[in-house]
């Protein structure tokens, strides 16, 4: 049997993805149409991701700090995203649904984390995971492909490792270590991974691991050349409180949007400017004096 890139029905599929690769080592260009990627964590935010035409919707653990108000990524359950995947994929019509694998799952051993990503697939419908870290995840990364779950990579800066990074600093900036994640993203591909999220990492850096690897690269952070790119939704909103990273564009101002609109309904409220009689019901012509004379209506 063959794999076919497209579905047939419109709908963004792990071929898909690997079809878009913009270099193969050693071969000419063949496409230049970027993957594009944002995350979603809700039904309505999900729909509107999808209708604008994103490829991929990732159910990130960034949920953990944009929706859930935690610090870090590192408290999310597997049960909280797997909540949130469930709804994403009820407003996903078009884009590849990927959940993120959160801190916890997928570090204790290949068998507990088959069994954990089984149930992104299983039981809330994502057609992949993903997974934070390279090379030491080679193992890993087989064992799942070969449970038929599609991986998409995570290296450079990778959150859940923020204890042992000591801080979410910008990755791979001495020979030394842009050699490993080159070894990294190399790694993530041979074992499988369909394809690798390259999170602040010197552009220079990143465009030679994406030169050097058979799979899309999804950059954040990560500069122009990648295959893709990936944004957290509620940083391209405007939506997330305080010190944003310098990549992460704002292209809306919500939460100034959001607050001006509440206060704005609060002080209608208030003032008896909301709501007016045009946005209430009314009594039928029909009904006895009796009732209408209980609730005199007051003309402004
Ligand atoms: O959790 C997340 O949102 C992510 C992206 C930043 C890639 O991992």
């Amino acid at each position: 049997m063959s794999i076919l890139p497209s579905a047939g029905n419109g709908r963004v599929t792990v071929p898909e993805i690997l079809s878009r690769k913009k270099f193969i080592p050693g071969q000419q260009a063949f496409t230049e149409r970027k993957i594009t990627s944002l995350t979603a964590y809700d039904y309505p935010t999900a729909r509107l991701v999808d209708e604008a035409g994103v490829d991929i919707v990732l159910v990130g653990d960034s949920l953990a700090m944009a929706v859930l108000g935690y610090e870090n990524t590192l408290p999310v359950t597997l049960d909280e995203m797997l909540h949130h995947t469930r709804a994403v994929r009820r407003g996903v019509r078009r884009a590849l649904v990927v959940a993120d694998m959160p801190f916890g799952t997928f570090q204790n051993g290949a068998e507990e984390a088959v069994h954990n990503a089984t149930r992104f697939v299983k039981e809330a419908g994502a057609e992949a995971v993903k997974i934070e870290g390279g090379e030491r995840r080679m193992n890993l990364v087989g064992r799942l492909v070969e449970a038929e779950i599609p991986v998409m990579g995570h290296i450079g800066l990778t959150p859940q490792s923020l204890h042992a990074l000591g801080g979410f600093r910008v990755q791979g900036k001495t020979a030394e270590t842009a050699e490993a994640l080159v070894r990294d993203a190399q790694a993530l591909a041979a074992a499988g991974a369909f394809c690798i999220v390259i999170e602040a990492v010197p552009r220079e850096i990143a465009a030679r691991i994406t030169e050097s690897v058979p799979v899309p690269t999804i950059g954040i952070g990560a500069g122009p050349e990648c295959d893709g790119q990936v944004l957290v939704l509620s940083d391209l909103l405007g939506l997330t409180e305080g010190h944003t990273p310098k990549f992460a564009r704002r292209y809306a101002d919500l939460r100034t949007t959001i607050r001006e609109a509440v206060e704005h309904y609060v002080d209608d409220v208030q003032k008896g400017a909301f709501p007016t009689d045009g946005e209430s019901y009314h009594l039928p012509a029909s009904a006895p004096a009796a009732t209408r004379d209980a609730a005199p209506v007051k003309k402004a």
